[in-house]
């Protein structure tokens, strides 16, 4: 993360984050976003930048001053393992903070990247539980 910087997104950047969403979906577990949906969430998304390039983004979407989630974070494949998708949640914990939004949830099958930020499974006994109305598991 030694030279990222982060920065808040603009419309001018929704073609590189939807390449980058793209990018992620093929290795992790990430929903793809339409041209739409991000013209309509821009205003949530952060970005690394490294030498003027974009190499991550992930959004803090706020739905509430109650709740707040990260999503869409993805990293550069040659950008990996070197802490920037680390960086740029602990740039939504502290814009989350700075917009006294009580909880912050991420759905992840990254665990250790959300834990070593301070997510846990519990909160004080409780546990956030989610179901996919459109789907039988
Ligand atoms: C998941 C993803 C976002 C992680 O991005 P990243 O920038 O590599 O994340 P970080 O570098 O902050 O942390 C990743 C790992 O690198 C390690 N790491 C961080 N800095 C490091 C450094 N300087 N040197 C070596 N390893 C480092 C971390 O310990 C971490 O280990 P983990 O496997 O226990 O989590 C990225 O792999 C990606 O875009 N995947 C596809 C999309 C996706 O799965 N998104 C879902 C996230 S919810």
């Amino acid at each position: 993360m030694e030279n990222a910087s982060i920065r808040k997104a603009r419309v001018v950047d929704i073609p590189a984050i939807l390449e980058l969403i793209e990018l992620g979906t093929k290795s992790g577990k990430i929903l793809k976003r339409s041209p739409s949906d991000l013209r309509r969430n821009i205003r949530h998304f952060w970005l690394a930048e490294e030498d003027g390039r974009l190499i991550a983004c992930c959004s803090l979407e706020v739905y509430c001053q109650k709740l707040a989630e990260v999503r869409s974070v993805s990293v550069r494949p040659n950008h990996r393992r070197k802490g920037v998708a680390s960086a740029l949640i602990a740039h939504c914990l502290k814009e989350a903070r700075r917009r006294r939004i009580y909880e912050v949830l991420a759905i992840t099958d990254r665990d250790n990247l959300f834990k070593r930020m301070g997510f846990a499974e519990q909160l004080h006994g409780q546990k956030a539980l989610f179901s996919r109305p459109g789907h039988h598991s």
